[in-house]
């Protein structure tokens, strides 16, 4: 094999680990909640997909939310800096709306 061909190779895995890299933190979000209330973080950081009447009367239990905000789904990223008591306070808002 050509030091060339070599070369093409190279980048292109580079570019692949790259690529899978940015597509497996594409949904994280970097949103800061420490010492902030349920609602605040709500309106901060969640309002602007879920208007305010979204969850109205579901009763999304505390442990739903905590995993959804944990684990994010789909278009939904996931919250690493969401921790408790901030994601405790977070899912109990969530759970009264
Ligand atoms: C970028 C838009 C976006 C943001 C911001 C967002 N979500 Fe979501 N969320 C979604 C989408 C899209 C879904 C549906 C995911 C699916 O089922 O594929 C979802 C689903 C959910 C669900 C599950 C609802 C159900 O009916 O089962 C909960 C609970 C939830 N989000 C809570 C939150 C909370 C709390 C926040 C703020 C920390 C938040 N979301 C921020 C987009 C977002």
């Amino acid at each position: 094999m050509s030091k060339k061909m070599m070369i093409v190779i190279a980048l292109q895995v580079l570019l692949l680990v790259v690529g899978i890299v940015w597509y497996q933190n594409r949904t994280i979000s970097d949103y800061q909640a420490v010492g902030r209330a349920g609602k605040q973080i709500y309106d901060e950081a969640c309002i602007s997909c879920h208007p305010i009447t979204e969850f109205d009367n579901r009763n999304l239990s505390v442990e739903y939310t905590k995993k959804l905000v944990i684990e994010g789904r789909g278009v939904m990223p996931k919250y690493p800096e969401i921790q408790e008591p901030e994601l405790s306070r977070l899912a109990e808002y969530v759970n009264q709306l």
